[in-house]
């Protein structure tokens, strides 16, 4: 007689789980993957690290063997721009284990904790296959957004109409560190501040160190604009090279601080941006925008940046409100 067994739901945390949540994110292509998804258990064990220390909730859950798990998930709260209570969701069931339940079990795991955790909404996002939404409106997911990639030819570049914000200056970061000493600390407020706002950050977290990181490894402060206003930093955008096509840049973190908006400084920070990429050789730009945030639609538009349908270049929003505990639904 022959009896099957269902591998176990376990919680994990530290080592094992980054080690098995990697495992899991470097078995499907990078252009698969999703938001705070990462391929090695270095990121992880940051990214996790730097939560817990902010005092943000966050869980990871395995089923399988955690060398090869046949499903992974996390939650963690969202530190963001979202309504409060919100709670960020992700569910990963390696391919030839789906249809199996094991994506609902988890989507159910996520909510029972986000509950207890002080959650009134989960958030997950996924990538627009059939299977996804499907799986996703089964559970009871709504979709309330889309994350799409846009780009710009640079010979096509159109110059808004709207004149360059007045009293403000634009520079590199580099530079900003060659006059004041304490740049570094004062570009990482900004960041942490702009992040808070961004519909998806790159970092749910800014800390010091990490931002000190991030300036040695991924971000050249030749290619990190400032924008500057009676002495303070207000305003930046952040362009790095592609690691896939030579003659890309994508630009990340545009962003002004609330009460310096709608003075034009976003808009000298792109034309800047423009300039600085054109100086590098560059051929093209892209950028995530979240299809939403109409400030930013708009200042994209006037640039003339279009819409990018390539792999992996849409990402929807889904949300699911829990409002009484855990509905009864599996
Ligand atoms: C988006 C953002 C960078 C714009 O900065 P800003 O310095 O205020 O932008 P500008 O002053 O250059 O231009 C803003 C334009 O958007 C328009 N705008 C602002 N809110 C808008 C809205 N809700 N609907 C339509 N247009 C809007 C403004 O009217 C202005 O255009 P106008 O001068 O023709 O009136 C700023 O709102 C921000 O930091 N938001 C949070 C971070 C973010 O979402 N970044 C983008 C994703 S990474």
């Amino acid at each position: 007689m022959s009896t099957t067994t269902t591998p176990p739901l376990q919680i994990v945390q530290g080592p094992l789980a980054a080690h098995a949540h990697a495992r899991l994110v470097a078995a499907i292509p990078a252009t698969q993957r999703c938001d705070y998804e990462y391929a090695t258990p270095f990121e992880i064990v940051h990214f996790d690290t730097d939560l817990r220390d902010a005092g943000v909730p966050i869980r990871r859950w395995i089923i399988g063997d955690a060398n090869d798990p046949l499903a992974t998930a996390f939650c963690f709260r969202a530190t963001w721009n979202t309504p409060r209570h919100t709670f960020w969701g992700h569910v990963r069931v390696r391919p030839g284990a789906m249809g199996l339940g094991y994506g609902s079990t988890l989507v159910h795991a996520i909510e029972q904790w986000a509950a207890t955790a002080g959650a009134q909404a989960v958030r997950v996002m996924a990538h627009p296959e059939p299977q996804h939404s499907g799986f996703l409106s089964k559970v009871g997911y709504t979709n309330i957004g889309t994350e799409q990639v846009y780009r710009l030819a640079l010979a096509d570049a159109l110059i808004p109409t709207r004149p360059d914000a007045t009293n403000i200056s634009i520079m590199t970061l580099a530079e900003y560190m060659r006059r004041e000493p304490d740049a570094i600390e004062q570009a990482c407020m900004l960041h942490a501040a702009i992040s808070l706002d961004v519909p998806m950050p790159d970092e749910p977290v800014v800390t010091l160190s990490k931002f000190r990181r991030l300036l040695g490894e991924e971000v050249d402060p030749k290619c990190f604009l400032v924008a500057i206003s009676g002495g303070m930093l207000v305003g930046e955008s952040i362009l790095m090279e592609s690691e896939s096509e030579q003659g890309v840049m994508w630009q990340h973190a545009t962003g002004v601080l609330p009460a310096f908006r709608g003075y034009g400084i976003a808009t000298s920070l792109k034309r800047e941006a423009i300039r600085l990429a054109q100086s590098l050789n560059t051929r093209e730009l892209r950028t995530w925008m979240e299809t939403s945030n109409a400030a930013i639609v708009r200042i994209n538009q006037e640039f003339g940046f279009t819409k990018f349908a390539g792999e992996g270049t849409t990402v929807h929003i889904y949300e699911h409100l829990i409002k009484h505990g855990v509905a009864n639904r599996y």
